[in-house]
């Protein structure tokens, strides 16, 4: 493999229209889509040299846990779309890469299911339904799974204006569910079909989402798993403070991945603020455009403990199964590895504020 674009165009020429244009489009003119990437590709790198770099470290920890480099795999909904052993072949590929794995609530796979499929660290991410006995079950779910962490998605009140799934009427195939949804016996466990009004993964969020979630909402969660609580969708500073003022421990700097709120401000540029606001509170991480290994050693650099990537080991789950996505995942490491070398630094620890300033 030489870059991630030569496995999303294999992902793009594999997939369903329909299913491609859900994985990679973003909210309205998908401003931010592009912004995420293009900020990151605007931060110039002030490397160091005359270091010693022949060996390296790029281990470290999230909430604990050890990860075999600064990646993780983001929260991304129905993987089976892109391969019939989804979410499954999701699990073992981090596992295998000694990566983490964030299993979304809107997986097409049971949580109890992913969970077993690999010994590796998962987190589960939580949309907090209307339904709070509902959610109380699939809190109590993962925990009883051994997910060691919930993510609260928090920027999703609403799905955001998808201008590709309205025009496709994008649903999913019968015979795929939102395997959760089905547990917790909310009777939308399968997407409405084909009646032509537009997006049907809209109209389902819309049923069961709530609109209504609070930082209450974490200390919640906490109190009924026990388990640490990161929460997923910030970009200010101030928020940040809540969330931490309600017990979260982590924060995920992300604008979901522009699919939500167009024109939100790109992930590269929030993360500096939230970090310096969570002044080492809380673990901070970022999602949103992250290509290649130069952008990780930028996040690392900017305060990030780790970077999370969604769409691009979906493409190597559609471009090929299990396998596909740990050549992703080793190709980040690798171009990670590389662009930590010629920075100058020999760990992660060494990755500081001063190797980066706006080009
Ligand atoms: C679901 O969370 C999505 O962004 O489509």
């Amino acid at each position: 493999m030489i870059n991630l674009s030569e496995v999303e165009a294999r992902a793009a020429a594999r997939m369903d229209a329909a299913a491609w244009g859900y994985y990679a489009g973003g909210a309205n003119d998908e401003v931010t889509l592009r912004e995420n990437r293009a900020a990151w590709e605007r931060l110039a790198l002030r490397y160091r040299t005359m270091v010693d770099v022949t060996t390296r470290r790029l281990a470290t920890t999230v909430l604990g846990e050890t990860i075999d480099f600064p990646v993780m795999v983001a929260p991304t909904a129905m993987q089976k779309l892109a391969h019939p052993e989804g979410e499954l072949a999701m699990a073992r590929a981090a596992q295998a890469c000694g990566s983490l794995m964030v299993v979304s609530t809107t997986a097409t796979t049971a949580l109890e299911e992913v969970r077993a499929a690999a010994a590796g660290p998962m987190w589960f991410q939580l949309y907090i339904y209307q339904d709070r006995g509902a959610t109380r079950a699939l809190l109590e779910r993962a925990r009883d799974a051994g997910y060691s962490a919930i993510v609260i998605t928090v920027d999703a009140p609403m799905l955001g204006w998808r201008e590709r799934d309205l025009t496709s009427g994008f649903t999913l195939p019968p015979h795929l569910t939102i395997a959760n949804a089905v547990a917790a016996g909310s009777g939308h466990s399968r997407l409405p079909h084909g009646d032509g009004e537009g997006s049907a993964l809209a109209r389902h969020l819309q049923a069961l989402h709530d609109a209504a979630l609070t930082p209450r909402d974490i200390e919640w969660s906490h109190d009924v798993t026990g388990l640490p609580v990161v929460v997923k969708g910030i970009v200010r500073g101030d928020d940040a403070v809540r969330a931490l003022g309600h017990g979260a421990a982590g924060i995920i700097v992300s604008n979901h991945g522009g699919r939500q709120l167009d024109t939100a401000i790109a992930t590269a540029r929030a993360l500096p603020e939230v970090v310096e606001a969570v002044a080492g509170r809380g673990e901070v991480y970022v999602d949103g455009g992250i290509r290649r290994g130069t952008d990780i050693v930028k996040a690392v650099a900017l305060g990030a403990r780790a970077v999370l990537v969604g769409r691009p080991p979906l493409w190597g789950l559609a471009a090929g199964g299990e396998p596909g996505v740990v050549e992703v995942l080793q190709h980040l490491r690798l171009e990670f590895d590389l662009a930590m070398s010629l920075s100058g630094a020999t760990s992660v620890a060494e990755l500081t504020r001063d190797l980066v300033v706006d080009a």
